[in-house]
């Protein structure tokens, strides 16, 4: 297994991935697997190449099939380019338990700290999703707040449990 990040000759790899996520996945994803499928090529060319570089893909590889990923997302406006935010991290069922989710959220933070002035990552998962929790936990995230009602699923409302991690420089400083 190796961890790349994707470039846009993945993107209909990427794409096959993240709508199966949205299916077998629904309660930990905000997207609907329809809703993604709608479209079109070149917004899953743009979340993992756009022109402004404000997302980045982490892949997992087994051989040639990709069996998971993670997006990390860059804000464009001044007063929020210190933050940094995980999204559509998912890892096949028979990928799981190896350490798989582990190194693609290894490499989201290393292309987090290699951006410029990133100083916080934040993420969401929802409640009571335990392996995720477990797994942002491992790697420093801290839970800041419960947001009630966040998703209405087919099997009811979630709540979203907000999680930051501060980075800190290699010799402590902030
Ligand atoms: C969450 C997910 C990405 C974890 O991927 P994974 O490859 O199985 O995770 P890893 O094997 O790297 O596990 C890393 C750590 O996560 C935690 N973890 C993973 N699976 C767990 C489980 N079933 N129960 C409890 N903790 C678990 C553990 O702390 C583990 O470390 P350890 O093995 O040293 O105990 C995977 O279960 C998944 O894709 N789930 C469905 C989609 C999803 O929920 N995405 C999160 C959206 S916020």
């Amino acid at each position: 297994m190796h961890i790349q990040t994707l470039t846009t000759t993945d993107a209909s790899r990427y794409r096959a991935l993240m709508l199966h996520a949205y299916e077998a996945a629904a309660d930990a994803f905000t997207s609907t697997a329809a809703e993604r499928a709608a479209e079109p090529e070149s917004w899953w060319l743009r979340r993992i190449a756009g022109p402004d570089s404000l997302s980045t893909v982490c892949g997992a590889f087994e051989g040639d099939e990709l069996v998971g990923a993670v997006t990390v997302e860059f804000a464009s406006k001044t007063k929020l380019r210190h933050k940094a935010h995980i999204i559509g991290m998912f890892v096949l069922a028979q990928a799981r338990g190896a350490g798989v989710g582990k190194q693609l959220l290894d490499a989201a933070l290393a292309a987090a700290r290699a951006q410029p002035g990133v100083k916080v990552v934040t993420l969401t998962v929802t409640e009571g999703n335990v392996p995720a929790i477990r797994l942002y936990e491992s790697c420093g995230f801290q839970p800041f707040g419960v947001e009630p009602m966040a998703i209405h699923t087919p099997s009811g409302f979630k709540s979203k449990v907000h999680m930051w991690l501060p980075l800190q420089s290699a010799d402590g400083a902030d």
